[in-house]
């Protein structure tokens, strides 16, 4: 079967990651998650001290750091300079200032010429929020997930496993907060492509999403 790229965009909790990764799998493809690349870079500067205002520190860290993003037993694995880094990207701390070094411009270059690597022998299912518009915009195949703020911060409750006291209404809050600042900044904000399909995940289950991309795989591009 002919390799090529498919490009995953969408907000926080519409199940891009987890169909993503299927996909993946059953096309025998690789599965790139950039959120992972921007929570790397996120831990990193935390871990040195710094914080999101401090971009030209951060910048300067983003060119150094070696991120490698590799299969593991239960998943993608994230590598910084050579440290396992995979669930120190999930925290809070990390989560929430994520959006804030998402923002800078240079970082987003610095990141996007990696990912665009990435994808370059193709066979790559690719999520994020600017993939289909900035990242692969020559992706054979792009999707924009959404669903309901609702059901997006209900399936983030059910998999919160760091936070015991946060309560549902607050996670709804978060999202529509970080779902604000990825949409509405400067450099590469979360919009859907216009040659992406929307998927709306509210109603419909994993499997099913993950059905319909790839039947869409084998009439589109004749894979699947
Ligand atoms: O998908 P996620 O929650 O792991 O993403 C973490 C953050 O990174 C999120 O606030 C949006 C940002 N992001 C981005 O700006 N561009 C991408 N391609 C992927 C993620």
């Amino acid at each position: 079967m002919e390799k090529f790229n498919i490009a995953i965009d969408g907000p926080a909790g519409a199940g891009k990651s987890t169909i993503a990764r299927l996909v993946a799998n059953t096309l025998g493809f690789i599965y790139v998650d950039t959120g992972a690349m921007y929570r790397a870079v996120t831990w990193s500067i935390l871990q040195a001290g710094l914080i999101p205002e401090q971009e030209s520190e951060v910048i300067a860290m983003t060119r150094e750091l070696d991120i490698r993003l590799e299969p593991g037993p239960s998943g993608q694995q994230v590598i910084v300079n050579g440290r396992d880094v995979t669930l120190d990207i999930r925290t809070v701390q990390v989560t929430s200032n994520v959006s804030q070094i998402a923002r800078i411009a240079e970082v987003r270059h610095i990141l996007t010429d990696k990912q665009k690597l990435l994808a370059i022998d193709k066979g790559v299912v690719m999520d994020g929020r600017d993939i289909g518009t900035h990242v692969l915009p020559d992706a054979e195949l792009k999707f924009f997930l959404t669903a309901s703020v609702k059901v997006r911060a209900e399936r983030r409750f059910n998999e919160t496993r760091d936070r015991p006291e946060v309560t549902l209404e607050q996670l709804e809050q978060e999202i529509a907060a970080r779902d604000q600042m990825d949409a509405q900044r400067t450099h590469a904000p979360l919009i859907q492509a216009a040659d992406a399909v929307l998927l709306d995940t509210t109603d419909l289950t994993i499997p099913l999403v993950v059905e319909r991309i790839l039947e869409l795989c084998r009439t589109k591009v004749g894979g699947g």
